[in-house]
């Protein structure tokens, strides 16, 4: 896969000097502003402009970034090429209702996207958010088998420490403790879950890669005869988790086991590529590596690289065939769905990265950052492990490195490790997440650079965090040490 092309008429030479977007500055002195959002990191810096690898605050600190937010500015900052493919969208027209028209910018997107997977999936609706795209994944599984007259099939099998979007169908799918937490009485019943899958944590000593992953099978197995095989439709993934575990890859031939046991018993298998897909793990899409091709797929984030909110669902041919075939619709659509501006920004961002050969980036930059990680941080007392793909890594912090006790919840390790590193001296932007070791707890980081980055780049972010790290557990171990039981409120 990979030598796609994109349709030229998605052209670099429009001539729109800006975007014409309003800035903060324009709102009218008269009107009231809202009040800043609470946030327990106490406030959120003020952004003014980004650039690059670089971001800027209004007090004139350079933060590199070290995350793309979350997972999202594969491209970097500010790139005018994709103001002006987006204002030659503007200039054509903004906005059509998908219900009345079909627009020329979503349709080449549509298809771009099919043909990057080799024909393995046959359509593709285009959405805002990783969250509606999960949603529309679950609801175009539950309809496709009330087309074939399987309407039992109501359950979905998810795992533990997953993360699958914030809408109610779609954190029903999620296994994160916390985000699920305040909600769980509203959640789908429908969902049940298996443990994830989480080498450095669950692998037995000894065990090789094919015993782990034949006892996974079982687990999965034993869960589809508890809930009567008839009755599943579907299992859902992320081929690497992300922000629940912490850019957690699986060993060879685990999913292919999995998609061996949905065929089995006749159930889709739904790939989760919102975070760790469009080139984050040196592949166009995540499930290149593992052999697999699921049935549906979801994207989102790097798909328009934070340009614009843009998410995808990829259909299988399979079901692609049967809904032309019976002339089925799916009984689905939001008023933003199709949306031509946001479908150029995607294209754009995509022609970037294949045109500048970003995925060989990805492939290079990521063993780079792989060895400073590992070299700066390895052996840490308090990093437990350092684990990734391409450029998604994570690295999980322990209170003990050979238990591999985790911190308690409570200290919020990871945030504030995060907290520490974005501020002055180090100023590195990082993705913090809680629950890596299970039941909320397990603290971890994540740098997901984007994809044109550079090892100059690269040094700063690890040079950044490992300094940020090194502060941090110096003062939590002293603190420690001395037995002071005030921890928590370390203000680091
Ligand atoms: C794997 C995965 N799926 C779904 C989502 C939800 O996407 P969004 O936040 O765009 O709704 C996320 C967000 O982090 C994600 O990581």
């Amino acid at each position: 896969m990979g030598d796609y092309l994109l349709h030229q008429d998605i052209e670099q030479e429009a001539h729109a000097d800006s975007c014409g977007m309003a800035s903060a500055h324009d709102v009218p002195a008269s009107l009231p502003l809202p009040p800043a959002p609470p946030s327990v990191t106490g406030g959120r810096p003020l952004l003014t402009r980004g650039e690059g690898h670089y971001l800027f605050l209004e007090d004139g600190q350079r933060i590199t970034d070290g995350c793309g937010g979350a997972a999202v500015a594969c491209i970097g900052h500010g790139r005018k090429d994709v103001a002006k493919a987006m204002a030659k969208q503007i200039d054509k027209f903004t906005y059509v209702s998908w219900a009345h028209f079909d627009n020329k910018a979503t349709r080449d997107l549509a298809d771009w996207l099919i043909k990057s997977t080799g024909g393995e999936m046959g359509k593709a609706y285009i959405m805002c958010s990783g969250s509606e795209v999960v949603e529309a994944a679950l609801k175009l599984a539950r309809e496709y088998f009330v087309w074939i007259g399987q309407t039992r099939r109501v359950h979905f099998i998810t795992r533990d420490d997953s993360y699958h979007g914030t809408t109610i169908g779609s954190l029903s799918l999620s296994g994160h403790v916390s985000r699920r937490a305040p909600f769980e009485p509203l959640l789908m019943r429908q969902r049940h879950r298996i443990s994830a899958f989480h080498p450095y944590r669950q692998r037995l000593a000894g065990e090789s890669d094919a015993e782990f992953v034949g006892r996974k099978a079982e687990e999965l197995e034993q869960q589809f005869l508890e809930l009567g095989p008839d009755s599943v439709a579907a299992v859902v993934m992320e081929p690497v988790v992300g922000a629940a575990l912490g850019c957690v890859p699986a060993v060879p031939g685990y999913f292919k086991s999995v998609q061996d046991i949905c065929r089995k018993y006749g159930a889709l298998l739904i790939f989760d590529e919102v975070m760790c897909g469009m080139g984050r793990t040196g592949t166009l899409h995540a499930w290149e590596q593992e052999g697999v091709v699921p049935d549906l797929q979801t994207l989102g984030k790097g798909l328009a690289g934070g340009y614009q909110p843009a998410s995808a669902l990829l259909v299988g041919k399979d079901i692609s065939r049967l809904m032309e075939s019976q002339g089925r619709t799916f009984t689905h659509g939001h008023t933003y769905q199709n949306h031509p501006v946001v479908a150029a920004a995607a294209l754009k961002v995509q022609q970037i990265v294949q045109d500048e050969d970003l995925l060989t980036n990805v492939r290079t930059q990521g063993a780079y950052l792989q060895l400073q990680l590992r070299e700066k941080l390895g052996s840490h007392p308090n990093v437990g492990d350092i684990r990734g793909r391409g450029l998604f890594w994570a690295v999980e912090f322990v209170r003990d490195r050979s238990t591999k006790e985790p911190f308690p919840a409570g200290m919020q390790i990871a945030l504030r490790v995060q907290k520490l590193a974005q501020n002055p001296p180090y100023n590195v932007l990082l993705y913090q997440g809680q629950g890596c070791a299970g039941g909320g707890s397990g603290d971890h980081v994540m740098i997901m650079p984007a994809y044109n980055v550079d090892s100059r780049v690269i040094d700063e972010i690890v040079a950044g965090l490992s300094a940020a790290v090194e502060a941090f557990f110096s003062r939590v171990c002293q603190v420690q040490d001395e037995g002071d039981q005030r921890q928590d409120g370390l203000v680091l």
